[in-house]
């Protein structure tokens, strides 16, 4: 049946192709596809607020932080209320966990599934202009219809996950989203307010030449990494660091990269929440023919203890994160 699926043109608008493939998700329930829609419809509200953000009172800090101790900007807390507002009214979801709510959403829907979400990604850009994101894993409820939610359902490995995604709000706003069958990228189209197909089938370059990591902090990276970087130097490999996870992560897809967040003396577990940024870019990463690692094994194999959890990231073109992680 797959290989008969005719592939549909660019220009397809996202609600068309989310139908279209409908069937290839296992368990063939329209539920999903209702979800990636609530999904897109609270970006496109986002992404209207973002585009004015230097017009109204939402720039800025809100003077409260987080649970990992981050501060939170206005923006954070407006996209995750839009989130949770539009996935509470569809129904489709029994739970939200969310990077700025210390522990998970039951929305009291008898969903089936359980979302996780980082609703804004690279909020230090926010005041800048510079490109932001939201990030979303999508699991099977573990617990029956009725059943109270419990650890079973919102501590799965990456590897549960059906779907996932990303938006990128830049300098054209972006939804790109796997369900394990390949990665298709979407352009937001304005004047229509639809995604519409633009990069079907998207395939992260085995090797490239691009390398982002935080240099600032590399008096305190490992010595694998010190050496990994100096073969990036010593190669004339290009630095890119933008300091929104999302673009960087999209940018070496199109391009070839690698991403690596890896533990420091300040944050001795790296910074990034392996729930709500690294499972759905492994994901993806994956799909596309990329590799993602904690610089042991494999991210999507790592049973979650804590919703907030952090792990070392190295995301990209298969053959540069084996270099970096001495795999090859
Ligand atoms: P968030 O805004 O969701 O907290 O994520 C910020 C993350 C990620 O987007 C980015 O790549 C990284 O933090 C940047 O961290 P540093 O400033 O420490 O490099
Ligand atoms: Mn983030
Ligand atoms: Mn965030």
């Amino acid at each position: 049946m797959e290989a008969s699926r005719i592939a549909l043109p660019i220009g397809t608008a996202l609600d068309r192709f989310i139908k279209n493939n409908q069937d290839q998700f296992q368990y063939a329930s329209g539920e999903l596809s209702q979800l990636l829609r609530d999904i897109a419809l609270a970006s496109k509200v986002v992404n209207r607020e973002i585009n004015k953000a230097g017009l109204i009172d939402i720039m800025g800090a809100m003077g409260s932080q987080n649970t990992a101790g981050d501060q939170q900007q206005k923006l954070d807390v407006l996209a995750n209320i839009r989130f949770t507002r539009a996935l509470t009214k569809g129904g489709e979801a029994a739970a939200l966990i969310s990077e700025e709510t210390e522990s998970f959403v039951d929305l009291t829907n008898d969903g089936k599934y359980i979302i996780a979400i980082d609703p804004l990604d690279g909020s230090s850009n926010i005041d800048v202009n510079v490109s932001i994101g939201t990030i979303f894993s999508i699991y099977r409820r573990k617990t029956k219809e009725g059943e109270p939610i419990n650890d079973e359902d919102i501590l799965q490995m990456g590897d549960e996950q059906v779907a996932a995604g990303y938006i990128l709000y830049g300098s054209s706003t972006m939804l790109v989203y796997t369900t394990g069958h390949g990665v298709n990228g979407f352009t937001y189209e304005p004047t229509l307010g639809e995604y519409v197909l633009s990069h079907p089938d998207m395939k992260m370059p085995e090797n490239g030449k691009i390398y982002s990591i935080n240099e600032g902090s590399a008096n305190s990276f490992s010595e694998s990494v010190k050496s990994y970087i100096q073969y990036c130097k010593d190669n004339n490999y290009t630095a890119r660091y933008i300091g929104s996870l999302v673009a960087d992560f999209h940018r070496n897809m199109l391009k070839g990269g690698i991403y690596i967040y890896p533990a420091t003396a300040k944050d001795p577990n790296g910074k990034l929440r392996l729930m709500y940024e690294c499972n759905a870019l492994s994901f993806i990463a994956e799909q596309a023919g990329g590799i993602a690692s904690d610089g042991k094994g494999r991210v999507m194999e790592i049973k979650p203890k804590d919703l907030h959890q952090r792990t070392p990231f190295y995301v990209g073109s298969k053959k540069m994160v084996e270099r970096a992680i001495g795999a090859k």
